[in-house]
């Protein structure tokens, strides 16, 4: 369990609307560093919801802290509808990270990075922390950017870190057409790191097990404590039931059993 984690009252101090669904915001982070993979439990000080929602970082700087959130339900509508100056409380940074799964320094094959829709933000920040490695990232939507402002505000920094980007959209409209899964050869990397839609990491778990390539998957999964407590977040797992937040979000995609 992760025990450098604080929860601290901050403020917001800009937000983004970049989309339809996805929105951006940057609050005041004084307490412990994050690193890539790590989520915090965010909620506004004046909230009807009763949960605290987990959103992983996606970029931090200084002070800092910025999450890409996708509007789902009301706990998500609460954080889109927050305004410049509001308080909020951040619980963080929670859970493993992806440098827990790094292959050895003098690898000699890259990692490919691949995130569906809104599970492009935990690994965002991956090819910026972490210069010594190659990093491709390959991102998957439904359809392409309508401006620039959207492309780098959902690419984020990997857009410009990562060795190769290669983004895959259904119906064509950017990028490949298709699956991004279907661009994807794993015999090229040391590993696969991925988050998204179930289908996805289905499909990425079934081509880098018949490759031979390790793959590691953050799992989303509804949360309470997210301290591991109350046994709220359970990622069924061939070694039994996990749990999402104290012994992930990432595993082993050979040990996870898709629902
Ligand atoms: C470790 C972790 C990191 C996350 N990082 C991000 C992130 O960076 N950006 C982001 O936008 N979201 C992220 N999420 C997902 C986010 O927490 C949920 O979308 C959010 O809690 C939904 O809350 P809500 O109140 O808006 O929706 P709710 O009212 O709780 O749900 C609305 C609808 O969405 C469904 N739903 C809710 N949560 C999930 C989920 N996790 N997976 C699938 N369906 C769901 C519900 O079943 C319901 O149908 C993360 C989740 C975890 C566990
Ligand atoms: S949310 Fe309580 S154990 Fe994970």
């Amino acid at each position: 369990m992760n025990d450098q984690k604080q929860s601290l009252l901050s403020i917001l101090i800009s937000s983004a609307v970049i989309n339809q669904e996805i929105f951006r915001l940057d609050f005041i982070w004084k307490g412990p560093v994050p690193k890539p993979g790590q989520f915090f439990l965010i909620k506004p000080k004046r909230s009807a919801v009763f949960l605290a929602r987990p959103i992983s970082v996606a970029l931090w700087q200084s002070d800092t802290v910025r999450f890409l959130i996708a509007k789902r339900g009301r706990g998500t509508e609460e954080l889109l509808a927050m305004h410049l100056n509001e308080e909020v409380e951040l619980t963080g940074p929670l859970g493993n990270c992806w440098e827990d799964f790094f292959p050895p320094e003098n690898t000699q094959k890259p990692i490919a990075l691949l995130g569906g829709g809104i599970g492009v933000a935990p690994l965002e920040g991956l090819p910026r922390e972490f210069p010594k490695y190659d990093f491709d990232f390959y991102a998957g939507f439904r359809t392409g950017f309508k401006t620039d402002e959207e492309r780098y505000g959902i690419l984020g920094p990997a857009a410009f870190n990562a060795q190769n980007l290669i983004i895959a959209t259904e119906d064509g409209s950017e990028g490949k057409k298709g699956r991004i899964t279907n661009f994807l050869d794993p015999t090229k990397y040391a590993a696969v790191y991925a988050c998204g839609p179930t289908a996805m990491l289905r499909a990425v778990t079934e081509k880098c097990k018949a490759s031979g390539t390790p793959c590691y998957i953050s799992m989303e999964k509804h949360m309470a404590c997210g301290v591991g407590a109350c046994l709220g977040c359970t990622v069924k797992t061939k070694n039994g039931n996990r749990r999402c937040c104290a012994d992930g979000p990432i595993f082993p995609a050979e040990e996870l059993i898709f629902e």
